[in-house]
């Protein structure tokens, strides 16, 4: 297979999403054969310090304090966006315009109207964009995506999703760009995880009914406005009916992205904290012999056998980053659609603020 150009990648941000985006784009090349190689060409961050910290451990050839540089860039393909979520609509507008393919972490915007601005910009301008929800590039639930469209599980009756952390449980943690009073909350930023894994497993959400509580109405001397937890009922378009919680005050969970599906031949269930198996539960079975079989991730869960070609051996969370990335780059060279783009991220904010609506207003409402 010939070559094509390398592709450079400008990033914003250095934090946390940073890393895991910095070290997707490094191993994506490595892990899966894209025929074409990535240069981590030019960084960005508010300071110096942390612009150039990066820049040596990631491996990027520049860095800027001035992120606009990097979208200016005329030798820049891809605008990585790791920034805090208010940023994402200045940035990835700038990056689009200047005909940048935009890949930006989740939420895509704090506001709908602003994911629909982006999404807008972005098809007109016929760019390639990513959002950044990596949980749905685990090889389980590709399994679980799969066996639930063949059938295996009968009809489906019940969902219940969660993604419960406690990065927020001590009162005494700061106020964050996660408390903006326009576009943050734990549904918002954890819920939304748990939304777009119920619409990938189970089909199109139809109504919604929301709960959104605030539990610590003071951090920092200011006032919190946004959920700690977010919950909702839902309705699926296939009849099926659920429920999901974002919820970043569980004291004691680290990564609860959990999920439990019902049919009526069978179950699966799920849980992000083992996130190399599958549950089945196979209801088909003679009474006595039934219970839960733990499935285990191996070559025959593509794309696990990219990175290691023995079963047990266990992916990680990076690893879901990079095969976010492997896919975002076979979307630029046109061999796949995109696997995200910004027109999926809008879909997760509108189920958002619509859960939003629904809680103010105590009444369900359709999408
Ligand atoms: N997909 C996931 O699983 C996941 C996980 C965590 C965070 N996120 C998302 O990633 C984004 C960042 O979150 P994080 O946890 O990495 O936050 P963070 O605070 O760790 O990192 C944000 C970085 O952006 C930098 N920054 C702020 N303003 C900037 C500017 N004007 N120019 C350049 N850099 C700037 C900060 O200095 C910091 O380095 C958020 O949108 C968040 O929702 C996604």
């Amino acid at each position: 297979m010939s070559r094509k150009p390398d592709l450079r990648v400008g990033m914003i941000g250095t934090g946390f999403m940073g890393k895991a985006h910095a070290f997707g784009f490094a191993a994506a090349p490595k892990v899966f054969d894209l025929g074409q190689d990535v240069v981590l060409d030019m960084v960005a961050d508010v300071t110096e310090e942390a612009a150039a910290k990066a820049a040596r451990a990631y491996g990027f050839e520049r860095a800027t304090t001035d992120w606009r540089e990097i979208v200016a860039d005329p030798a820049i393909d891809i605008v990585s966006i790791t920034a805090p979520n208010a940023l994402h609509k200045e940035m990835s507008l700038a990056a689009i315009a200047a005909g940048k393919h935009v890949y930006c972490e989740k939420p895509l915007a704090p506001l709908a109207v602003d994911a629909a601005e982006m999404t807008a910009e972005a098809e007109a301008a016929g760019v390639k964009t990513q959002v950044g929800f990596n949980y749905l590039c685990n090889p389980m639930l590709a399994l679980a995506r799969e066996m639930i469209a063949a059938g295996e599980l009968g009809e489906i009756l019940g969902y219940r999703g969660i993604h419960a952390e406690d990065y927020m449980a001590d009162p005494a943690s700061p106020f964050t760009f996660r408390h903006d009073p326009e576009g943050g909350g734990a549904l918002a930023d954890l819920g939304s995880h748990a939304l777009a894994t119920a619409e990938y497993l189970v089909g199109p959400i139809s109504e919604v009914m929301g709960d959104c509580v605030t539990m610590i109405g003071t951090r920092s001397g200011r006032r919190v406005e946004v959920d700690d937890v977010g919950r909702a009922f839902l309705r699926f378009e296939n009849g099926a009916s659920g429920s999901i919680e974002g919820n970043w005050i569980s004291t004691g969970r680290k990564m609860q992205h959990d999920f439990e599906v019902y049919g009526t031949k069978g179950a699966l269930c799920f849980t992000q904290e083992r996130l190399n198996e599958l549950h089945h539960f196979d209801a088909g079975l003679p009474v006595g012999r039934q219970g839960f079989r733990r499935i285990e991730a191996g070559p025959a869960n593509p794309p696990y056998g990219q990175f290691i070609a023995a079963a047990g051996h266990q992916i990680g969370f990076n690893d879901l980053k990079t095969i976010e990335v492997a896919g975002y780059i076979r979307a630029i060279s046109g061999a796949e659609p995109e696997p995200f783009n910004f027109r999926a991220g809008l879909r997760i904010q509108t189920l958002v603020e619509t859960i939003q609506a629904s809680s103010r207003e105590r009444f369900w409402r359709a999408i």
